[in-house]
């Protein structure tokens, strides 16, 4: 499989009047060719700060990028402008109001310097197309339009440079249900059309689990567990994924420890020593307010961080 996003040790750190807020704490994954790597976690894990971060959007404080094997600045962001794009939950909040949906989709190209205008305006409308836009609605504005409506533009506008690596932070949140299926197809099917590599954003497990072939679960800015879908959706291993499974309808959890979130996330701001997740974490023992557990491979390509997470693993493999 062809590694096409890498991302290794990335830390965004946001400065606050009362303190500074460590976001994303030392991240790291990979992304092969047409896969989906789906990113959970509770409000102010640090998904966005991570997603920002990798298209370029905010600066990361430190770490690396690797963009088809050859490293880039994580620094600069122009340079992966051509091979990342990022779709948004909020297309009101990120497309020019004044610009019609043409122009909204031209105008990547127009800031890249690319194609003749002829050949613009047919790309453009070969794009529109292909999102489900019909040609009378190529010159309204986004508040003339729906929301699923206004997000497949969102989608096109992400195409028009034909990256390869597309970032989507909370896409179908904001829509209704009904539409939500529809975009989420829509990504599916491009995904599968042009080999898309997806980092694909939601603090809904269930559409995560729809689009994605791995899953990576997030926790006060680090990753506490990673894998293929069906091994996270089956056997989940960290307290944090349980308790959020738990959530769900998820029948297909194999037994294993109850985990309920009784309180809230701690102040970003000062998290807890060792394990993060302690202070909520009903299993907890000693050492992990010592030592901060680190991602161990507990299965192929499964990784989890917690200190407790072999006597699960033992459970879940005799009982398979
Ligand atoms: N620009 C900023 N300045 C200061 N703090 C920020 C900034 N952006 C995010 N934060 C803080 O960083 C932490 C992570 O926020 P982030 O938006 O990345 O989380 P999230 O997982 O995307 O949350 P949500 O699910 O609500 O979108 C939070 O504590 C948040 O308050
Ligand atoms: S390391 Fe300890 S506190 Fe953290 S999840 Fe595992 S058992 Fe719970
Ligand atoms: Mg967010």
């Amino acid at each position: 499989m062809t590694r096409r996003l890498e991302v290794a040790d990335l830390v965004v750190r946001h400065k606050t009047r009362k303190g500074t807020v460590h976001a994303v704490a030392g991240v790291s994954f990979e992304i092969g060719a047409g896969q989906t790597l789906g990113l959970v976690g509770e409000s102010g894990c640090g998904k966005s700060s991570l997603a920002r971060a990798i298209v370029g959007l905010n600066k990361p404080t430190s770490g690396n990028l690797a963009i088809n094997g050859t490293a880039v600045d994580p620094r600069r962001p122009s340079s992966r402008a051509r091979d990342m794009q990022m779709i948004f939950q909020d297309p009101y909040g990120s497309l020019n109001p004044r610009l019609t949906v043409r122009e909204l989709v031209e105008e990547p190209l127009k800031v890249h310097r690319l194609r003749s205008r002829a050949e613009r305006r047919e790309w453009v409308k070969a794009l529109l197309d292909r999102v489900g836009i019909p040609e009378t609605m190529h010159d309204r504005l986004p508040h003339q339009l729906s929301g699923g409506q206004r997000q497949r533009v969102g989608i096109a506008r992400a195409l028009a440079l034909e990256p390869k690596i597309i970032i989507c932070d909370e896409p179908v949140s904001a829509l209704d249900v009904s539409v939500q299926a529809q975009v989420l197809n829509l990504l599916v099917d491009l995904q599968r059309e042009q080999d898309l590599s997806y980092l694909f954003i939601s603090h809904d497990l269930e559409v995560i689990r729809y689009v994605s072939h791995w899953i990576a679960v997030m926790y006060l800015g680090v990753i506490v567990e990673i894998g293929p879908v069906d091994r996270i959706w089956k056997s989940p291993l960290h307290p944090y994924t349980r308790a959020l499974m738990q959530t769900t309808d998820n029948r297909e959890m194999q037994a294993g420890p109850e985990v309920k979130l009784n309180s809230e996330l701690p102040n970003p701001l000062s998290p807890p020593s060792g394990c993060r997740f302690r202070t909520r974490c009903p299993l907890a023992i000693e050492r992990c307010a010592q030592e901060e557990p680190q991602l161990r491979e507990e299965a192929a390509g499964h990784k989890v961080a917690c200190h407790r997470a072999q006597e699960w693993a033992s459970r879940v493999s005799a009982a398979a």
